[in-house]
């Protein structure tokens, strides 16, 4: 379905007021290549967007909003310990969770409760709570853009790194997501390491539904609802510095919290520095950080894409000025 001169309030959590040229949506991979084919798309700069949970419109888009309709989740194949899981890249994320949850089937549980649709989430690699959903793809089934040729990534193509893939890279605006198959296990094993979940945990009987709704719990108490104030998640990327600059900011503040990475640097949760930097307590009157994770920009109401850009750059100057590290943001500007 074509739709020109179309309202994108709706398609983009941070619920910027813009519009875009054309907003095609498309149920099945044969109506995607066939538009593919057409001149108004040729002629057209495009783009596809899932729930748009991760990207900061910055005006008005003069072109092709696609969006992904392809739907249906079924367990394609079982072996004796996995089970293989696909899901249409028009799929909610969670209700992909949800489904593999219901199924007995583990791996995703840490990662319920993400906003964004099963496309995006293999494109920036989403991750939560100790796990990356690289760690359950098995292969991903795209189109190419150029010539409609359909083209399968198996999970070492796809070039996962933290909230990174080939198709942010090196084959960015190439092709498009229409399937992911998952490879999930059928016996437990769960992954309680990452900060506060095991303790949550306590007193509860640990199975897969138990964790999933402790993870959504957790989630809930830390992270805005979008339907209160618009957002997209984690702004930034937690920045990564070398053992030298950690010690640095030690003299300093030693205090800071880190996490060792196997290859001797440290990952800085950029949370910590932008609250040092006092932005939790420094609000404009349409854009703040989130009180209990300042890594979430919301707009308080009303709030153009140019004032959260200035946000966000102000945050990024802060965080540079007090510590050296210059972080990078995590949202997509468009
Ligand atoms: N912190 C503060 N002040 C706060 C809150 C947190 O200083 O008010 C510091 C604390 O040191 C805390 C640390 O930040 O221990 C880490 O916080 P948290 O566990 O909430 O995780 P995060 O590193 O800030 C990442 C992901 C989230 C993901 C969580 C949980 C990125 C950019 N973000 O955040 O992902 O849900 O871990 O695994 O890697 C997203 O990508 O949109 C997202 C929400």
């Amino acid at each position: 379905m074509l739709r020109e001169n179309y309202s994108l309030l709706s398609h983009n959590t941070f619920r910027m007021d813009v519009n875009c040229s054309y907003f095609f949506e498309y149920q099945t991979v044969d109506e995607l290549c066939n538009f593919l084919a057409s001149k108004l798309f040729v002629n057209n700069k495009s783009l596809n967007v899932g729930c748009g949970s991760n990207l900061l419109f910055r005006s008005d888009y003069d072109g092709i909003i696609m969006h992904s309709q392809i739907k249906g989740v079924q367990v394609e194949e079982m072996t004796a310990n996995e089970a293989f899981l696909r899901a249409g890249a028009g799929e909610i994320w969670d209700d992909v969770v949800c489904f593999a949850v219901e199924h007995d089937l583990y791996g995703m549980e840490n990662l319920s409760a993400i906003p964004g649709t099963v496309g995006a989430s293999v494109v920036q690699n989403i991750g939560a709570y100790g796990v990356e959903v690289k760690d359950v793809v098995d292969a991903v089934e795209t189109v190419e853009i150029a010539t409609g040729r359909k083209v399968v990534f198996d999970a070492d193509d796809c070039r996962f790194a933290y909230r990174n893939s080939v198709f942010k890279t090196a084959f960015a605006n190439r092709y498009i997501v229409t399937s992911v198959r998952y490879r999930l296990r059928r016996s437990p094993c769960f992954n309680l390491a990452y900060g506060n979940i095991s303790k949550v945990m306590e007193g509860r009987e640990l199975n897969l539904r138990n964790l999933r709704d402790a993870i959504v719990e957790i989630r809930r108490a830390k992270l805005p609802d979008p339907a209160e104030y618009g957002n997209a998640g984690s702004f930034f990327m937690n920045p990564v510095v070398s053992e030298s600059c950690l010690a640095e900011i030690q003299k300093e503040f030693p205090q800071v919290p880190f996490y060792a990475l196997p290859d001797g640097n440290a990952k800085i949760p950029a949370a910590w520095l932008i609250e040092q930097c006092g932005w939790k307590d420094n609000p404009t009157e349409h854009v703040a950080v989130w009180q209990t994770q300042p890594l979430v920009m919301i707009n308080r109401g009303g709030a153009k894409p140019s004032e959260i850009v200035d946000f966000s750059q102000r945050i990024i100057s802060s965080v540079c000025e007090k510590f050296g590290i210059r972080i990078s943001p995590e949202v997509i500007f468009v």
